[in-house]
């Protein structure tokens, strides 16, 4: 399928790969990309061929944030009526298989919130992260808030989304945003692609289940959070991959999953 604003490769067995390719704009997220987006995430995520994923830009920009020049003439009414925004969270409700962010260069404002909505966040030493809307008098409008705030903690965020201030790949390494920083850009591709086939390499039943999980801990109190893991745990008793998982290790073997 051809694509206007994005890249879709298979670059291992196992691993899709979206690489937002709008370079003369930095990969700003217009409407049209963020369609293109979820289109491409939407049959990775069908694909028997795909069990992880990686989403990435260019060296110089993971993306630059939302379309300015697209937003500028908005109106309340118009936003509010065709609920502008919302359909970039269908990466967090339709895609049920992991997705690794990728970060090198500019991930601003929605470039930000873009790679925060990911499951594992991975970027350059040199990257340069920001929440800068107030510098637009606006404030972040895909998760920022929110997202930024569960994963570096309040003050930092408070002060982050209220200076409008960059902070680089080092400081998302230190602070817990990311899981894994770069030296370079090809050690960062290179970091994504290994995780990615690892994840791959697993029983795709057990890879969507951990991450369900996972993500619930962000939504429900602990002890809900903690009951509802169980329930899940139960439920893959129901799978061939347990058994087949244990088996093998039983027989000191190398399990050969079925995705059951
Ligand atoms: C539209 C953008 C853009 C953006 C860059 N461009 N960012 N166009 N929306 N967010 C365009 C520029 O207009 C320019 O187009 C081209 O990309 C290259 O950018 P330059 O500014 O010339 O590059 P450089 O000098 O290297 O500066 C890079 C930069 C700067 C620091 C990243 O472009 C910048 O500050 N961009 C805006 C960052 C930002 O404020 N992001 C948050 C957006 S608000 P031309 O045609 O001139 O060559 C947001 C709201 C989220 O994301 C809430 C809802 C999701």
């Amino acid at each position: 399928r051809r694509y206007e604003y994005i890249q879709v490769s298979e670059p291992k067995p196992g691993v899709g790969q979206v690489t937002l390719n709008r370079p003369k704009a930095l990969n700003a997220l217009c409407t049209p990309l963020i369609k293109e987006l979820n289109q491409a995430l939407g049959e990775l995520n069908a694909s028997d061929s795909v069990s992880a994923i990686i989403l990435t830009g260019s060296q110089r920009a993971f993306a630059a944030g939302a379309d300015i020049k697209e937003m500028q003439p908005l109106t309340f009414s118009k936003a509010y009526t065709t609920s502008f925004i919302e359909e970039w969270s269908n990466l967090t409700t339709q895609v049920k298989k992991p997705i690794i962010a990728a970060v090198s260069g500019h991930a601003l404002g929605g470039g930000c919130e873009l790679a925060m909505m990911c499951d594992i966040l991975y970027c350059t030493e040199g990257a340069n992260f920001g929440q800068p809307e107030i510098k637009l008098g606006t404030i972040p409008g895909a998760g920022g808030s929110q997202r930024l705030t569960r994963a570096i903690g309040k003050s930092r965020a408070m002060e982050l989304i209220l200076t409008g201030k960059p902070f680089s790949g080092v400081e998302a390494g230190q602070w817990g945003l990311a899981a894994r920083t770069f030296a370079t850009y090809e050690e960062l591709m290179e970091g994504a692609l290994k995780t990615a086939e690892t994840i791959a390499g697993y029983s795709r039943v057990a890879v969507q289940a951990c991450k369900e999980v996972v993500n619930k801990s962000q939504d429900l109190p602990l002890r809900d959070g903690v009951e509802f893991e169980r329930r899940v745990f139960h439920s893959l008793f129901g799978s061939q991959d347990q058994k087949i998982g244990m088996k093998a290790f039983a027989e000191k073997k190398k399990a050969e999953w079925t995705h059951e």
